[in-house]
């Protein structure tokens, strides 16, 4: 396939990033973005259009190829409208978006397919969960439904515990999403992300990547969608064997004996506990601001590649990764991730030479750009070091100013390697 029109739904940094890469490929003729965001404006056409439209917006403009930033219009079917018109995208249908879009048929699919995972226990009323933390003590507490990071509350104590079911079950503060919850049990150990490219039948291992979630340096203060970002984390080959047997297979196979046709990403939040992986989330999607990071280390045409997943022909062979280290710099609006306000003007950017620059929440009007949301910019510092990315990242964000920037100062501090 040559000369494709492409359209990206979505309006993030992670979305920026693909559009970045995108942009650079020998098959693309035009790029659209729906809703997008002031960086993809630059790199294509932005258009309007709501979820639901997206099919039918694609077939008039000859759009023929999806790919989907997002979770949310993946869990509303998405992938499934778009083939219904005959046009490939990236992205799983609305049964494989199950893996994050219910925590409880996530969970159950681990249980199934014995990949591990912590113990848990599903409740489906307040009095039922309140019985069970009080028999069985703390517990993570995890909303079933889709929550934009507000689903899952790891609590210090059982008054907090009650507190977190009380908001969710009775006050309902997560709609439908916190009807049930699963309880599991509380593990200890190191954090990492892991992403595949799959069509279902072989996939391709992407970089590690770690995001820094909490709003404040020393991983403080409340959690957000990612503050920042380094890649690559490397991995000991123990390690990432145990990670490729035990858990990206087996859920490859518990996909194919439940027929789901998965065609897209699968991001394994993983926990390692004495040296054994445990999935603490599936997303299908791309972590953002992980991708921000991990997109600029990827030599491969990531169209071609994006493309042949949709189409069930992903290569058996590895993609090339460049020898070098990556760290991103959210740049947010105060407040954020609570009240903010938006429509600052944002300087500097024409000053930035160093750094790629990953648009989240602005827009661009008559040539000037605006914040338009919480995470504003991410600044990707690359180098042969992490330190180096780092000051890179750095010395290009002490460039950029709009009232009320905040950002971590820490981003890239002291990450070890996986061994
Ligand atoms: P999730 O959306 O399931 O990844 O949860 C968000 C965050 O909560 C994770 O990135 C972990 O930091 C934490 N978390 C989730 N499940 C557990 C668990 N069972 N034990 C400890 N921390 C957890
Ligand atoms: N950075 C975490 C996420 O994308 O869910």
């Amino acid at each position: 396939m040559r000369d494709m029109k492409v359209l990206i739904v979505g309006s993030g940094g992670r979305e920026d990033a693909i559009a970045y890469k995108v942009k650079q490929s020998q098959l693309l003729s035009k790029l659209y973005c729906i809703p997008g965001n002031g960086g993809m404006a630059m790199k294509g056409e932005v258009i309007e259009g709501r979820v639901n439209d997206i099919p039918q917006i694609a077939k008039d403009l000859g759009i023929e190829f999806i790919i989907v930033g997002p979770e949310a219009p993946l869990v509303e079917g998405l992938a499934d409208k778009c083939r219904k018109y005959n046009i490939p995208v990236f992205g799983p249908d609305a049964k494989g978006a199950q893996l994050e879009g219910s925590k409880v048929f996530a969970k159950n699919f681990m249980k199934k397919n014995n990949i591990p995972t912590a113990e848990f226990y599903v409740a489906s009323s307040y009095d039922e969960a309140i019985n069970y933390i009080e028999r069985y003590g703390l517990k993570a507490i995890k909303a079933d439904g889709l929550a934009g990071g507000k689903g899952v509350v790891i609590p210090q104590d059982l008054e907090s515990a009650k507190d977190t079911l009380y908001r969710f079950m009775i006050e309902k503060r997560l709609g439908t999403s916190g009807e049930r919850v699963v309880l599991e049990d509380i593990l200890v150990g190191r954090e990492i992300s892991c992403f595949i490219v799959t069509d279902g039948k072989d996939y391709i291992l992407l970089p590690s990547a770690q995001d820094y979630k909490r709003a404040y340096d020393g991983n403080k203060g409340p959690n957000t969608g990612g503050m920042g970002s380094v890649a690559p984390i490397a991995i000991s080959s123990e390690i990432e064997s145990k990670i490729r047997e035990r858990i990206i297979e087996r859920t490859l196979e518990g996909l194919e004996r439940e027929r789901i046709d998965y065609r897209g990403i699968i991001y394994f939040g993983l926990m390692l506990v004495n040296r054994d992986p445990y999935v603490l989330e599936y997303n299908v999607r791309l972590g953002d601001p992980e991708t921000q990071a991990i997109i600029p280390l990827i030599e491969d045409d990531l169209l071609e590649l994006f493309y042949e997943t949709a189409v069930s022909r992903l290569p058996k062979v590895d993609i090339k990764i460049k020898p070098m280290y990556s760290c991103c710099v959210v740049l947010a609006s105060g407040g954020y991730p609570e009240y903010y306000e938006i429509g600052k003007e944002i300087f500097g950017l024409e000053d930035i030479s160093e750094c790629i620059v990953f648009h989240a929440g602005t827009r661009m009007i008559e040539g000037k750009f605006y914040t338009a949301g919480g995470r504003v910019l991410n600044i990707v510092g690359i180098g042969e070091s992490l330190e180096s990315a780092r000051k890179k990242a750095y010395k290009c964000v002490s460039k950029i100013k709009f009232e009320n920037m905040f950002y971590r100062r820490d981003i890239g501090e002291g990450v070890k390697d996986i061994d």
